[in-house]
C-alpha cells in the first residue's frame, strides 16, 4: 500500500494540507489559489510543484516518488460539484481508483500508476488520493527502445482495432517493445473496454524507462 509505504511523509504533508485545502480548492476564492498554494509550498518540508489538469488538482512530490491528487470543484447553478466544468457531478480521482482495481483484475496494472484513496480532509472533507510518481513526457527522454518494425506493427494494430482515442505512437511502440505483442494487445483491449479516452501526451509517461499511464480516468463531455 502506498499509504503505508509513505506514511511518515504523508503525515506531515496532510497535517499542513488539512489547513490549506479548503482555501486552495474553494471555487468562490479562485484568486487566493496562487498565494495559498505558494504558502503551502514554502511551509511544506518536502519539495513539490503544482500541476493541475482540467479535472484534478495535483501536487507533485517528484523526489519522494508520489503525487497527491484531488478532484477539482466547479460551480454548477450555485452548487459545488466535482467534475470537468459542466453540470455533471463526477469524481475523476475515484474513477481512476476504479480503473486501477479493474486493471489489477484484468492483469494489466503494471502499466497503470497505482492510485489509492487516503482520506477526506479540511472542513469540507475534501477527498485526497496518493499516486506513484511518473516521469512525464518532456521531463524524461522517451525510452525510444522501439524499432521501426515496432512502429509499423503499432500502426497496423491501430488500423485494425477499435479505439476511443489516438495515443502517442512512439509511446505505444515502447509498450510493444517492453512487453511484447500479446500484452500490448491486451492493454489496448482493456483501455477500450473501460472507455478510457483522452490519453494525450500529458496523461502518459515512463516509470524506470517503462511506459505507464498516469491519468486514466477518461474525460466525459457531459
Ligand atoms: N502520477 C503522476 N506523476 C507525475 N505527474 C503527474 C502524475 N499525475 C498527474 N501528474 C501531472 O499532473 C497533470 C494533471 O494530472 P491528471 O492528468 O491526472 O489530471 P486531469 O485534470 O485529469 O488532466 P486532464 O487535463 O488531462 O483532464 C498531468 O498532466 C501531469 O503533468
Ligand atoms: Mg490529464
Amino acid at each position: 500500500m502506498l499509504k503505508e509505504k509513505y506514511q511518515e511523509q504523508l503525515k506531515s504533508i496532510i497535517e499542513l494540507l488539512d489547513y490549506y485545502i479548503d482555501g486552495i480548492y474553494d471555487i468562490e476564492n479562485e484568486e487566493d489559489f496562487e498565494p495559498m498554494m505558494e504558502e503551502f509550498r514554502q511551509r511544506c518540508p518536502y519539495k513539490c510543484y503544482i500541476s493541475n489538469g482540467a479535472t484534478k488538482g495535483v501536487i507533485v512530490f517528484g523526489d519522494l516518488g508520489f503525487v497527491i491528487k484531488t478532484p477539482l470543484i466547479y460551480n454548477s447553478g450555485g452548487e459545488e460539484i466535482y467534475g470537468a466544468g459542466g453540470d455533471h457531478d463526477w469524481n475523476y480521482c475515484e474513477a481512476e481508483v476504479k480503473n486501477y482495481i479493474a486493471a489489477q483484475e484484468y492483469g494489466v496494472d503494471k502499466c497503470f500508476a497505482k492510485i489509492e484513496y487516503i482520506d477526506s480532509i479540511g472542513d469540507t472533507k475534501h477527498p485526497i488520493y496518493i499516486q506513484e510518481y511518473v516521469e512525464t513526457i518532456g521531463v524524461t527522454n522517451e525510452m525510444s527502445s522501439h524499432t521501426d518494425e515496432d512502429i509499423n506493427t503499432v500502426r497496423e494494430i491501430i488500423n485494425q482495432s477499435p479505439a476511443y482515442d489516438y495515443i502517442d505512437t512512439n509511446w505505444e511502440a515502447d509498450l510493444l517493445a517492453s512487453y511484447g505483442r500479446k500484452f500490448y494487445e491486451k492493454i489496448k483491449e482493456f483501455i477500450y473496454r473501460q472507455e478510457i479516452n483522452d490519453l494525450h501526451k500529458g496523461n502518459i509517461g515512463y516509470n524506470s524507462k517503462l511506459p505507464i499511464l498516469l491519468d486514466y480516468s477518461g474525460y466525459h463531455a457531459w
